[in-house]
């Protein structure tokens, strides 16, 4: 049976480390750690997140502000509070939850955040770096990040000579995973919807992500025996077996036939989930130390 990976706990260990490093930069003297996290509408799904975010940036000791706004809110009134944000010296890192509401052009948005502060790593600026290699100065999305975490924990930080195979080509998760995995030094291949015998090329990944938001996708005989099976996606499904209109949460991955060949696996819940929070806390003390002068911390 494969290595059950527990983001939990490895995420417990990021939010230890942003917490010691809010700690220091208070002892020397410099500005806490800023974020500011906005919402438009209510969407119940994003309102869990965003509050889960800003709790979680209270517990590292942030300055942890939000702009809950109603879905009527103009593109310009939004626009407006993120150059008030931009400007904002308190401010370290700018999230604006997505999806926005359909009359707000959501890519002008992201845009329009100072790149050092786009804690999201959606600027073009931070794309731009992150494709190009400069891992030392850009911010990079949080899910991706988390994962990346993940597999290092498993494999170490050098991948050379490993076949990796991103299922999902989305801009918050599949290309920039795509791009950590070749700066790792991988073999990356990005598979999504058009491609051709997804279960033959799945099956020469060393390290096999499926980031597509469908449950349980990835049967087990896709899976590489020994593999590294990073699943990025959470799907709730009906469960009648538990009672009459409930549901329950999988991953991308069939997780019960592929746990029997991996060689190590992430569970849902408790695997990359809990590593995008944790990893916009990392992201958002990052900044603060870039903002005060010092060096970068890395995780
Ligand atoms: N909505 C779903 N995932 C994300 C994310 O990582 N960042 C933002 N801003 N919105 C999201």
């Amino acid at each position: 049976m494969a290595e059950v990976i527990d983001g939990k706990s490895v995420a417990e260990d990021v939010v230890s480390k942003v917490k010691a490093l809010t700690s220091e930069l208070s002892a020397k003297g410099a500005t806490r750690p800023g974020l500011a996290v906005v919402i438009v509408g209510e969407d119940p799904a994003s309102q869990v997140y965003v509050a889960s975010k800003s709790r979680t940036a209270k517990e590292c000791g942030f300055h942890s502000v939000q702009h809950t706004l109603p879905a009527d809110t103009t593109e310009e009134q939004l626009l407006k509070i993120i150059g008030d944000l931009n400007a904002d010296k308190s401010i370290h890192g700018i999230l604006v939850q997505l999806p926005l509401p359909g009359h707000i052009d959501s890519g002008k948005v992201i845009q329009t955040i100072a790149p050092e502060k786009d804690v999201d790593g959606f600027h073009f600026i931070n794309v731009g770096k992150l494709g190009t290699g400069e891992l030392e100065t850009a911010f990079v999305p949080c899910t991706p990040a988390g994962s990346m975490l993940l597999i290092e924990r498993v494999r170490g930080k050098d991948l050379s000579g490993l076949n990796a195979v991103v299922v999902g080509r989305s801009n918050i998760v599949g290309k920039p995973m795509a791009n950590l995995l070749l700066a790792a030094n991988c073999t990356v291949t990005i598979a999504h919807s058009r491609t051709k015998d997804l279960p033959a090329l799945a099956s020469t990944a060393d390290i096999l992500v499926a980031a597509v938001g469908r449950p349980e996708m990835v049967k087990g005989d896709w899976v590489k025996p020994g593999a590294t099976v990073i699943d990025v996606g959470i799907n709730r499904i009906p469960a009648p077996e538990k009672g009459e209109g409930k549901s329950r949460l999988v991953g991308d991955v069939a997780y019960a036939e592929a746990a029997k060949v991996a060689g190590a696996i992430t569970p849902v819940p408790g695997g990359v989930g809990p590593m995008t929070i944790a990893m916009l806390m990392a992201n958002t003390v990052a900044s603060a130390y870039l903002a005060a002068g010092l060096k970068r911390p890395s995780f």
